[in-house]
């Protein structure tokens, strides 16, 4: 399909409530994906979510095998999630960097729910219901919360731990992003 444009932070529909999807299955449910996942490969994400690419719809999608962004991550399944619910299992929080493709060349510090249990469903209406914990967690929490037109530094603590990943992490090779 095709490689979108991703829309920056200061874009006023990365802030609005997107929609639910109403019916799977669709050749048009197909194509978003389709340019979703081209645009989260060219551009070495670890997810995206439809409002990035200008879509208002309950669609994210994310996955991590080997990827340079995040040397330190176990590895996330490939996984399409639409209409999602995210549930905590438990009250504990923990804090780690988190980078977006709407926020280029810049990292801060995230507080996340540390175990979840997140329900959806897959581009087939196939229902999609997993329990996690650590990186994982915080990849749903953070690709859920563009659907209610939340992006991460909104919800830093201390604005000290946002930055530029140069001037964060000088002597690191640079992100993508
Ligand atoms: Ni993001």
């Amino acid at each position: 399909m095709a490689i979108k444009p991703v829309l920056r932070m200061g874009d006023d529909r990365l802030l609005q409530k997107a929609r639910p999807v109403d019916r799977y299955g669709t050749p048009e449910l197909r194509a978003l994906l389709a340019d979703m996942e081209d645009t989260m490969s060219a551009l070495n994400g670890a997810g995206l979510a439809a409002p990035q690419i200008g879509i208002g719809l309950r669609v994210v999608i994310f996955g991590v095998t080997e990827n340079p962004r995040y040397p330190d991550a176990a590895p996330v399944p490939k996984t399409v999630l639409i209409n999602p619910v995210i549930t905590p299992l438990d009250m504990e929080m923990d804090e780690d960097w988190e980078g977006c493709l709407s926020v280029p060349g810049m990292r801060g510090l995230v507080p996340r729910y540390c175990r979840l249990r997140y329900r959806g469903f897959d581009e087939n209406g196939t229902l999609v219901d997993r329990t996690v914990d650590g990186f994982h967690a915080r990849v749903v929490q953070h690709e859920c919360d563009h659907l209610d037109g939340i992006l991460y530094p909104m919800r830093i603590r201390d604005l000290r731990k946002f930055g530029f990943i140069e001037e964060l992490f000088p002597g690191d090779p640079p992100g993508d992003d």
